[in-house]
């Protein structure tokens, strides 16, 4: 769910929280990266402008319970359009995970905030294409997006679901949110360490990963493209054999 213009104001004790390291005020230890998943190592990459129409297929294939998930209300094609459209990739950072298609799968939005009240504030968006739920894709995206607003400064992130979305809920409460619901919905924030070398060089080395699993993708996706019109040909010439000797 969307909806940068209005953040949500810090809460009253965000800098003593701030302060407090995560595990520490919740008692608990966030999940660790998902190890035990197959998604352990799903190659992650930021993506731009180059990526509009791959954005915009994703989430125009989005059913409609999804959509209502995704944005809080069920976006009608011409509003993921218009979202698509305003996506700001020099203020915001996307992320994305391909499959050997090159066709998104899976993506997040981390939108920073506008608000001078919230300067060191992101919010968080998701979504993941139905076909390639349930493999952990979701919490990657959700690590990935944490490691980067850390690396920019964000000591405050926010996700705003449906209170009926289990998936969006869990994947925030084991990263150790404190979740408010609000009747139908929820707001759930997570504070979030400072940056430190370990969160820059981690970012540094899966961003070089993930751009060069997306190149080969591109590049064996390219070999077939200009393959095809060859096993035509020969396909064609052999089916002409075959005619000519009976
Ligand atoms: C929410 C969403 C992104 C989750 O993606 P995903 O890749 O399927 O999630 P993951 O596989 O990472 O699962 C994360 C956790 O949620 C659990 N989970 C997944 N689907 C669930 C469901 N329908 N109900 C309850 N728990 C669920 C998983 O078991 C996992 O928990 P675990 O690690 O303890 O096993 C995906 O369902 C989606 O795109 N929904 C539509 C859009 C949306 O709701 N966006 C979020 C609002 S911004």
């Amino acid at each position: 769910m969307f909806n940068s213009t209005s953040w949500p104001k810090p809460v009253p004790d965000a800098q003593v929280l701030a302060a407090t390291p995560v595990d520490a005020r919740h008692h608990k230890t966030p999940k660790p990266i998902a190890q035990q998943t197959e998604a352990a190592g799903v190659p992650i990459r930021s993506i731009g402008v180059s990526h509009r129409e791959r954005i915009a297929a994703h989430l125009l294939a989005l059913e409609p319970q999804d959509r209502y998930l995704r944005f809080g209300y069920v976006a009608s094609d011409e509003q993921i359009h218009r979202y698509v459209d305003q996506l700001d990739f020099d203020r915001d950072e996307l992320f994305g995970i391909f499959n050997r298609k090159l066709e998104l799968i899976a993506m997040a939005h981390l939108a920073f905030s506008g608000d001078p009240n919230c300067i060191n504030c992101a919010e968080f968006g998701v979504s993941v294409s139905k076909s390639a739920r349930g493999r952990g894709y979701g919490r990657c995206l959700f690590e990935r997006a944490v490691m980067h607003a850390r690396n920019e400064g964000v000591n405050l992130l926010f996700i705003h679901a449906l209170s009926e979305n289990n998936a969006m809920l869990k994947i925030a409460r084991q990263a150790g949110a404190v979740v408010k619901r609000d009747g139908s919905e929820s707001e759930a924030h997570v504070h979030l360490p400072p940056a430190d070398f370990d969160s820059r060089m981690t970012e540094l080395f899966q961003e070089h990963v993930a751009l060069t699993d997306y190149h080969l993708k591109a590049q064996v996706k390219q070999f077939w493209a200009v393959l095809a019109p060859l096993q035509e040909l020969r396909q064609g010439v052999r089916s002409a054999h075959s005619r000519f000797r009976n």
